[in-house]
């Protein structure tokens, strides 16, 4: 059963403990934080301090997704009681193995996310080792942009992977994701489906997060 984390990237700031509670409200999965730093990616969203002001703001999980250079430095920031998931980014670690032992170590699940142009195959030895793989299915940096297909592609290989290998590993998409292509999304073998202005541009959000549910459940 794939569940929904929607990123808060697309909800009004001025209002996160109001905007996630209504996600919560309609059955949301996680809640999806974005944290860019400007280098790594052109935009600059918040960092350790404001998903710390979160916890106890909602009972969902956090999903948090760290698109920031030299990630190692600043893990410990965002391991809050109530993260689930801290993801790094593939092409920030040259050390990648290292820093998915750190996640782990903090007793956090470890995620690594791929650019829409970084094939599955650089992960071939760390999948093992790995609680979640994200599938970028936009180029990282804004909410808003289109879906690339090509995305389900690798969805397919790293469910087919999972499968022949026995390994545990959830599967997240993040990107463009709609009504109208998260059944097609979740068909492919994803675990997680991030979606931020699908979800935040409603006027009723628990009610467009129950049409998600009602979707890919
Ligand atoms: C993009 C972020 C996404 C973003 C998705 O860099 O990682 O999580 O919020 O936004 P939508 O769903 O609007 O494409
Ligand atoms: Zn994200």
């Amino acid at each position: 059963m794939a569940k929904l984390a929607p990123s808060i990237l697309s909800a009004d700031f001025s209002k996160l403990a109001e905007q996630v509670a209504l996600i919560e409200q309609g059955g949301a999965g996680y809640v999806h934080m974005d944290v860019m730093d400007g280098a790594f990616v052109p935009n600059i969203t918040f960092g350790g301090l404001v998903v710390q002001s979160m916890v106890g703001k909602t009972k969902l999980p956090f999903d948090v997704h760290l698109m920031i250079e030299r990630p190692e430095l600043r893990i410990h920031d965002f391991a809050t009681p109530q993260t689930e998931f801290i993801t790094v980014h593939q092409e920030a670690c040259p050390h990648l193995h290292r820093v998915i032992q750190q996640i782990k170590d903090l007793g956090i699940k470890a995620g690594v996310a791929l650019n829409p142009a970084t094939p599955v195959e650089t992960l071939d030895w760390v999948l093992a080792d790995l609680d979640m793989v994200l599938v970028m299915s936009v180029n990282p940096g804004f909410g808003g942009q289109k879906f690339i297909p090509a995305a389900l592609d690798k969805i397919r290989q790293l469910a087919q992977l999972r499968s022949e290998r026995g390994l545990p590993f959830l599967i997240e998409i993040d990107g463009g994701v709609s009504l109208g292509n998260a059944k097609g999304i979740a068909a492919a073998g994803t675990d997680l489906l991030v979606a931020g202005s699908a979800v935040f541009s409603a006027s009723d959000i628990p009610s467009r997060v129950r049409d998600f549910n009602n979707i890919i459940r």
